[in-house]
């Protein structure tokens, strides 16, 4: 791209979308690499309903790097903002070194000014970080030129952020090396794999978690002896218990392991010592109605999972969206709860989204 009057050297917008996670992530064995303590595996969200967008510009006459979040500026020195920076420049330096002749007019020398937007509640239990940071990559490696395998450097950013660079059902490999290289992200079918599958978000309350994941884990990590025992002996059967649902497109397995799943993590949190509470009264109304319209109908039709908050995400078939929707509409009537739920419910009803 010419230089502009600003002096631009190249700038470039990306959105990306948030995961789901229905084998949770929860638990590092290394904080700085951001290594897991297990595996997982997410659905990727519709860009449409939940994303992030972000535009990253270079330029001669920036004097720093500089980020803004939501409208205001963050500190750029995050030690977690600092790797991924380091690391995409890494791989910009060594193009240029294999001599790739098109790298010096990327600016590779020059400032990035970064400005990102989330169009839904951050640090809610809603996977911000996951959108956040896969989109800061995906858009960094644009800038710079650079086409390779980004999620070892997403989850330097957020772990959960790996999973957010492909579409459809993915796994984030946990990986056993101390450098982390083999710790990564891996598309186990396509977005295209299960149109029936809809996500419904049932907004519970779009504030901040008093605590983020990264310090709720830390002391899970540290306190929680329920924690270690899922980690060694539960998730890993788990994983291939959902590999084989979701390729089978079996819908009561993946509902029963996603709840299950769940389940487990919010009483690993209960098992933390002090508790973390993510779930709130809203959130344990919701896991009873599940049951109970599984229930009267003899089958599961319905699942829900609960991420760091108390935000509900739902999975169900097509079939049945109308009259969960409603039987949800029914139960939290919107002059109850400020219209929280019905916000949430008509616009989040996604397929699943395409690749970055
Ligand atoms: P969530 O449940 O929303 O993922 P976390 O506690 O995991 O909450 O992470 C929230 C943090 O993620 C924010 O405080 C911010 O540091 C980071 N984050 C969120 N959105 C973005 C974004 N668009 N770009 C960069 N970082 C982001
Ligand atoms: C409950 O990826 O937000 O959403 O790696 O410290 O940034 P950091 O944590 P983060 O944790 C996500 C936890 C979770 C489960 C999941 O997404 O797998
Ligand atoms: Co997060």
């Amino acid at each position: 791209m010419p230089e502009g009057s600003m002096g631009i050297s190249n700038i470039a917008t990306c959105t990306a979308p948030v995961n789901i996670a229905v084998i949770k992530y929860w638990g590092k064995r290394n904080e700085e690499l951001i290594l897991p303590i297990n595996s997982s595996l997410s659905v990727t969200l519709h860009q449409d309903q939940l994303k992030t967008t972000t535009t990253i510009a270079t330029s001669r006459s920036f004097q720093e790097d500089r980020i803004w979040l939501n409208g205001k500026e963050e500190d750029i020195n995050h030690p977690r903002l600092q790797s991924c920076l380091r690391e995409i420049r890494r791989l910009a330096r060594k193009r240029r070194s294999d001599g790739d002749p098109g790298l010096d007019s990327t600016g590779l020398s020059h400032k990035v000014h970064i400005c990102s937007v989330n169009n839904f509640p951050t640090a809610a239990g809603l996977a911000s970080s996951a959108a956040g940071f896969a989109c800061l990559v995906h858009t960094l490696a644009r800038v710079f030129g650079i086409e390779a395998e980004l999620s070892a450097i997403a989850r330097q950013g957020s772990g959960s952020a790996c999973r957010s660079m492909y579409g459809g059902f993915v796994q984030w490999i946990m990986g056993h090396q101390d450098d982390g290289k083999d710790s990564l992200a891996q598309q186990v079918e396509p977005e295209t794999h299960w149109p029936e599958l809809r996500i419904l978000v049932l907004v519970a309350s779009a504030e901040r978690k008093p605590i983020g994941s990264t310090s709720g884990m830390h002391t899970s990590v540290e306190t929680s002896c329920l924690l270690k025992h899922r980690a060694e002996a539960v998730v890993p059967v788990r994983m291939d218990g959902m590999i084989e649902a979701v390729q089978r497109k079996d819908f009561p397995a993946f509902a029963e392991l996603t709840m299950k799943d769940s389940n487990q993590f919010h009483a690993t949190c209960l098992d933390t010592y002090p508790p973390i509470f993510y779930l709130n009264n809203v959130s344990h109304q919701i896991i009873n109605l599940v049951h109970q319209y599984n229930n009267y109908y003899g089958e599961t039709r319905v699942a829900y999972t609960f991420d760091a908050g108390p935000n509900a995400v739902i999975f169900t078939l097509q079939e049945h969206v109308s009259e969960f929707i409603q039987v949800v509409r029914h139960f939290f009537p919107p002059e109850t709860n400020d219209g929280q739920f019905i916000k949430g419910l008509p616009v989040n009803c996604a397929p699943l989204s395409e690749e970055l």
